[in-house]
């Protein structure tokens, strides 16, 4: 069958990635004394930038900015492990903050309480090894595209998520989902081992064997414990190509999608593993309504899609697109999260609120559209968005709620969406506004829903309760907080969704 070129989603979006521009100088703080001091103690390799240097700008660059803005007086490009607890000692002597960096993806309002600290950027250790006991060891500085390339060559894969623009560490530390979580867990689920660098600038290890208790919490809550330098990943051998339809569809057609995709997942667990649904709400010019593209994939032969396709070709599609014999390097891009989209791009401001749900409530998909609609209709925000996931999580429920921080919230549902709300510039009004469209977007996914919410830490606005991102349960948070007390007692990693 002949290919479609994969790149369906991507004419959705107005604008395409465009390069930073108007970049607004970080403080001027100086930190050319601490840099001064630092570069006697780092490898060869590290380099020190500070805000006057030409790179400043580049260093700084986040996918989400300048709404997500830490503050920094001085950034250090790593190049050893070695560096980075060499860091955490110096700004511990110094009683300076710190941050580590590796994608620069994270997009929660609680970075920007970090003032005047140290950027501990990661992107240098930047390594895949491929073990020959299914695992491979990566570098904390790798990036989703960097490690499904590389395994590709091998004929394996491991469970990443899904923009191949972030880390692989960054989203894995709360849990992160995957289109390859049906079948082998989170993938957390799959970390056999980590290096970290600890809030007192001890090196140590985690596993299920060392440390087990600091294994236990940086498996949901790492971003709390420690800055991982390198881990190792299970892996798995590649053994089909996939296919894909995206099919787009209309506010009229609200009701038939989603009872069909409700229908498809009662119970959740009843569906293939190899079956991926996703979906965003997108408004793909000023004189369109927004439309839903709605795209499946399945792992194995295109009468395996064909069938389970059947009931959405049933319903009319607007717009119809099959894609065939796509490879696992090729998988991301072809369902909308390749390194070029939109959301990739650095110095766009995106603001994100997550929204754990266990099925679809119709009502409140029409109250979302029509907020939709207002929101794109101004034209600050028409490049908008809600994400409509819908992961299945066989395998994610094969693994005891109990032996991670992953909370069992996020392993049981299968729903993850949330209202993407983008604009550009720094205005204050805006900015306001688009915090309010956020709030009132959450509010219409959440209609209906009669359980406790839950966000996705890694989705996380940044103002939910340690309960909202990390459980209910009583057990949980007591655990968490009281493992805290032991690995980082001053909180130094308080800067990421913090637990206390
Ligand atoms: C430092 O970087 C150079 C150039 O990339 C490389 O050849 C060298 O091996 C690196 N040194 C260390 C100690 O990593
Ligand atoms: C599928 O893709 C692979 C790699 O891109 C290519 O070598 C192969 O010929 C394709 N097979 C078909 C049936 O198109
Ligand atoms: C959190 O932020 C959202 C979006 O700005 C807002 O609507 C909501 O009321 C806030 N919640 C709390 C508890 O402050
Ligand atoms: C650093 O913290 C760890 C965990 O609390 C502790 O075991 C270790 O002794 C501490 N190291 C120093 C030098 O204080």
């Amino acid at each position: 069958m002949k290919s479609v070129t994969p790149i369906v989603f991507v004419f959705h979006w107005r604008v395409w990635f465009t390069a930073a521009a108007g970049i607004h100088t970080q403080s001027q703080a100086v930190g050319s004394q601490n840099s001064h001091e630092l570069s006697e103690l780092l490898s060869n390799n590290a380099s020190i930038v500070l805000p006057s240097d030409p790179t400043w700008d580049n260093i700084v660059a986040r996918g989400s900015y300048p709404r997500i803005a830490p503050g920094y007086q001085l950034a250090v490009e790593v190049a050893t492990e070695a560096d980075v607890a060499t860091i955490v000692t110096y700004a511990n002597d110094h009683d300076i903050d710190f941050l580590a960096v590796a994608g620069g993806h994270g997009e929660t309002t609680t970075l920007n309480r970090l003032q005047d600290g140290i950027q501990i950027n990661l992107r240098k250790l930047n390594s895949v090894t491929v073990n020959d006991d299914d695992t491979v060891t990566v570098g904390g500085g790798t990036l989703q595209q960097e490690l499904v390339n590389q395994l590709y060559e091998h004929g394996k894969r491991a469970v990443t998520g899904l923009c191949e623009c972030v880390s692989v560490i960054g989203p894995l530390l709360g849990s992160g989902h995957s289109f390859l979580q049906s079948q082998h867990g989170f993938s957390v689920d799959n970390i056999v081992s980590a290096n970290i660098v600890l809030a007192n600038g001890t090196t140590t290890s985690a596993s299920a064997t060392t440390n087990p208790d600091l294994f236990w919490a940086l498996r949901g809550a790492g971003q709390n414990f420690g800055i991982v330098t390198s881990f190792t990943l299970k892996t798995y051998p590649i053994t089909s190509t996939y296919s894909t339809y995206t099919f787009t569809f209309s506010r009229s057609q609200i009701d038939a999608v989603f009872s069909l995709v409700n229908e498809i997942d009662s119970p959740p667990s009843a569906r293939d593993p190899k079956f991926f649904l996703n979906a965003w709400l997108i408004r793909p010019s000023a004189d369109d309504d927004p439309i839903f593209s709605y795209s499946l994939a399945y792992e194995g032969s295109t009468y395996d899609l064909a069938i389970r396709a059947a009931p959405f070709l049933a319903l009319n599609p607007i717009t119809t697109a099959l894609v065939t014999n796509i490879t696992y390097k090729e998988i991301h891009q072809a369902l909308g999260f390749g390194a070029e989209i939109f959301a990739c791009g650095k110095n766009m401001n995106q603001a994100i609120s997550g929204v754990g749900l266990p099925r679809w409530n119709i009502p409140a998909l029409h109250s979302t559209y029509e907020l939709f609609c207002s929101l794109t209709a101004d034209s600050r925000f028409a490049n908008s968005a809600v994400l409509l996931e819908n992961y299945g999580i066989v395998g994610v429920l094969g693994v005891d709620a109990k032996s991670t921080a992953v909370p069992p919230e996020e392993r049981e549902r299968p729903i993850l969406t949330s209202a993407v709300i983008h604009y550009e510039g720094d205005e204050q009004r805006t900015r306001r506004e688009a915090a309010e469209w956020l709030g009132r977007l959450t509010d219409a996914l959440y209609e209906g829903v009669e359980e406790d919410r839950h966000a996705y830490v890694n989705y996380a606005n940044g103002n939910e309760s340690v309960e909202e991102m990390y459980g209910r349960e009583e057990w949980r948070v007591e655990k968490l907080r009281g493992l805290k007390a032991e690995w980082d007692p001053r909180n130094k990693f308080r800067f990421y969704n913090p637990i206390v």
